[in-house]
């Protein structure tokens, strides 16, 4: 049977649509409006196309942008696999490629903490749940934490962000997958073990995740978040403990939540509108503290959802495109400060979320950091002699060029001295060189190029004395940063290239010199084009997006030398013919290699798909590149962990 989709291109009419496809979608004011005319749409269409099978409910916005997907996506179904047999069909299982976590040959204990189903839970408090530390468990000691995120999914619904929080302290970031009418199921594992010391003392879990549901949102997320706690089996390297902190791959003795308090209707997060804008979170820290790093979350959405895309104010001004497109230009920046001090910054990995640029793009493979956003390290410890005070101190957050809205907090873990109940330190260089960006300029009407270039470094230097001794640690960030961009068929065409480096590095000088280097690449290609379609009053339109996410990292320390890589890229292809308000044809393909190596531990995989069917799916894991192939039937997928 042939499938055809139908697309709502809501407001897609007339002039609006023609300048503003791409621009406008992502408004805030706009997706009311669409929510209303696709639930207009809906009784129309199920009068009308009451026998039909299918449908997709692309909102238009992503679609009728030409080049900028800006667009929130909804769809249904209308790919092959659908709805296409009597039987119940299987829930299509979504994953993200990434390597299984390490874990000890230990039983591990299981806590269920948390049943529930997000049903309209949009600007309503987050979903408490008591945890306590599990009393049923033979042993005390975890060597390994996990958290699992395990959700099913109905009908149609948007991809919506989410945080879990204990006692305030962000343990994941994520997105939830876009669902089917014949149901989804996701699972997201994370290794939280540097939360360790949390979970020794009872807290409050927190969830937040806003869903609105209504006749044409119908997608409720039944989510179930465990934890699994694995037993150590033994071994605890004590007699090195002052180096601990520094490579031994300790956790924190504490951890405090840079975040906001409850109660909220919101996520803990703060919610970061515009370039002036600051979260601001005050804090004491122990007085015994001789090690400090703050772990950035970081998430954007509606206007900065695509910020890597947004051509440049001037040539928003210049085409009168002020009230419908989002500008700012490409570049962005999370600056986090220290009592008004920069320490250090962040330049975010792209991650696109589940129904980003096209949502056929992300089923069943999702893309890289979607179900597992990336945090980022920044190493406070040369200012620690500066916060050791016993008075309140705060932390600051701002988004260079920043568009409405970024969500960011913080986690700050913090070492104490067991031997000691004052420790004290000083900040001996702290170099923060302004940040330069530049960008060339030229257009004309809707067609141009911009090339945007950025530049920055941070340093800094202290030393803390403890029982440990005299420790003096400095932390370095070098970032560079380049986005081309280019903008043809006034407007329809738009090709941007992007890639960001960054090198961070931590050196302290304990009896062994610990050295933490760590250089990442974050890449990210999309092209994206309307033309006329073959048939009479119909659009074609195609998008490719190349994902890249790689990062190297040297450490060596008082526990040896180790060096691991990883790179990880996805490529995708998908196509859409629109005519009129509906989407007659579309598919989507994705193929990535994942590839991760680790002190003679190898893991990689190459997996491709095509609307909802795994193509080929090969996992090796061992550094001599013996393989083995999965073969996956359409709806299951076999997770691949491997110990
Ligand atoms: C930026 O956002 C903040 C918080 O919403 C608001 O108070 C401020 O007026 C905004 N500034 C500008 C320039 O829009
Ligand atoms: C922008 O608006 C001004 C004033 O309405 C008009 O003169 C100008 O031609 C417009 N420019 C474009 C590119 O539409
Ligand atoms: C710790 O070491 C630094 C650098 O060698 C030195 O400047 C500082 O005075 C020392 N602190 C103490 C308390 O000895
Ligand atoms: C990162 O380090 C590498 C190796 O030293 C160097 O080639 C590269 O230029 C550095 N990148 C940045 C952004 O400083
Ligand atoms: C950034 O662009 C400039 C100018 O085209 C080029 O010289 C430089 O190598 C680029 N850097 C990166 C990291 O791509
Ligand atoms: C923009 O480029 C298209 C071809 O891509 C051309 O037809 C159009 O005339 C150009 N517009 C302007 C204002 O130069
Ligand atoms: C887009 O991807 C298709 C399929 O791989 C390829 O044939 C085409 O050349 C790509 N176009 C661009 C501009 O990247
Ligand atoms: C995906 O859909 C497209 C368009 O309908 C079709 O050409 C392609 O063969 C499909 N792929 C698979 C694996 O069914």
């Amino acid at each position: 049977m042939q499938m055809i989709l139908y697309l709502m291109l809501l407001a897609a009419n007339g002039e609006f649509r023609k300048i503003s496809r791409s621009f406008i979608c992502r408004l805030r004011l706009l997706h009311h409006l669409f929510t209303l005319a696709m639930m207009t749409m809906y009784n129309h269409f199920f009068l009308h196309f009451v026998f039909l099978f299918l449908f997709l409910f692309l909102s238009l916005s992503q679609i009728s942008g030409s080049n900028l997907h800006k667009t929130k996506v909804l769809t249904s179904d209308f790919l092959p696999g659908a709805a296409s047999s009597n039987n119940t069909p299987a829930l299509t299982e979504y994953f993200e490629v990434t390597k299984p976590i390490e874990l000890p040959k230990t039983k591990p204990c299981s806590e269920h903490i948390l049943h529930h189903d997000f049903g309209f839970t949009y600007g309503r408090p987050p979903v408490l749940a008591n945890y306590t530390p599990p009393s049923h468990c033979p042993s005390h000691t975890f060597s390994k934490i996990v958290l699992e995120w395990k959700a099913t999914c109905k009908g149609r619904q948007f991809d919506r962000i989410f945080g879990v929080w204990l006692g305030g302290v962000e343990i994941l970031r994520s997105c939830t997958a876009e669902p089917r009418p014949t149901g989804i199921v996701w699972t997201v594992q994370k290794d939280v073990t540097r939360y360790h010391s949390l979970f020794s003392s009872p807290h409050t879990l927190a969830v937040f995740l806003g869903n609105v549901v209504d006749q044409t949102y119908t997608g409720v997320y039944h989510v179930d978040v465990t934890i699994l706690f694995y037993p150590s089996n033994g071994y605890a390297p004590r007699s090195k403990v002052g180096a601990l902190a520094f490579g031994g791959g300790v956790p924190a003795d504490l951890v405090l939540p840079i975040s906001r308090n409850l109660p909220l209707n919101d996520g803990l997060w703060f919610r970061i509108e515009n370039s002036t804008d600051e979260g601001l979170k005050e804090f004491m820290v122990p007085q015994n503290a001789y090690r400090a790093v703050l772990e950035v979350y970081v998430s954007f959405h509606e206007s900065d959802e695509f910020w890597y895309t947004n051509p440049p104010d001037e040539y928003i001004v210049a085409n009168n495109l002020t009230n419908s497109a989002e500008g700012g230009g490409s570049f962005r920046e999370v600056v986090v400060t220290l009592d008004g001090k920069v320490v250090g910054a962040v330049w975010p990995f792209t991650v696109i979320y589940t129904g980003g640029v096209n949502p056929l793009l992300w089923r069943p493979i999702t893309g890289i950091g979607s179900f597992d956003l990336p945090s980022y390290d920044i190493e406070v410890t040369p200012f620690l002699g500066t916060l050791l005070d016993g008075g309140i101190h705060s932390v600051g957050f701002s988004v260079t060029n920043a568009l409405n809205v970024w969500f960011i907090d913080a986690n700050l873990h913090l070492w104490l001295d067991g031997k000691s109940s004052t420790t004290e330190g000083e900040l001996v260089e702290h170099v923060d060189k302004p940040l330069s960006v530049s960008l060339v300029s030229d257009f004309e009407g809707l067609n141009g190029s911009f090339l945007t270039s950025a530049k920055r470094s941070i340093f800094s230097s202290g030393w803390i004395i403890s029982s440990y001794g005299n420790i003096t640690t400095s932390f370095v960030q070098d970032f560079v940063y380049n986005n081309s961009m280019v903008l043809e068929k006034n407007g329809d065409k738009q090709t941007v290239n992007q890639v960001i480096l960054f090198n961070d590095s931590v050196r302290a000088n304990l009896p062994s010199p610990f050295v933490d280097d760590r250089y990442s690449k974050f890449s990210i290609y999309i092209y994206e084009e309307d033309e006329p379609g073959q048939e009479d009053d119909t659009t074609f339109s195609v998008t490719n997006v190349t994902l890249g996410f790689d990062k190297n990292k040297y450490r060596s320390s008082a526990f040896g030398v180790s060096k691991s890589a990883l790179k990880n890229v996805q490529d995708g292809q998908a196509t859409m013919v629109i005519r009129g308000n509906l989407v007659v044809r579309g598919h989507g393909e994705t193929q990535q290699d994942y590839s991760y190596t680790s002190d003679g531990y190898c893991y990689s995989r190459e997996v491709g798909s095509s609307n909802y069917t795994i193509l080929y799916d090969k996992v090796t894991h061992s550094c001599n590149k013996r393989s083995h192939y999965h073969d996956h039937g359409r709806n299951s997928i076999k997770r691949l962990f491997i110990m």
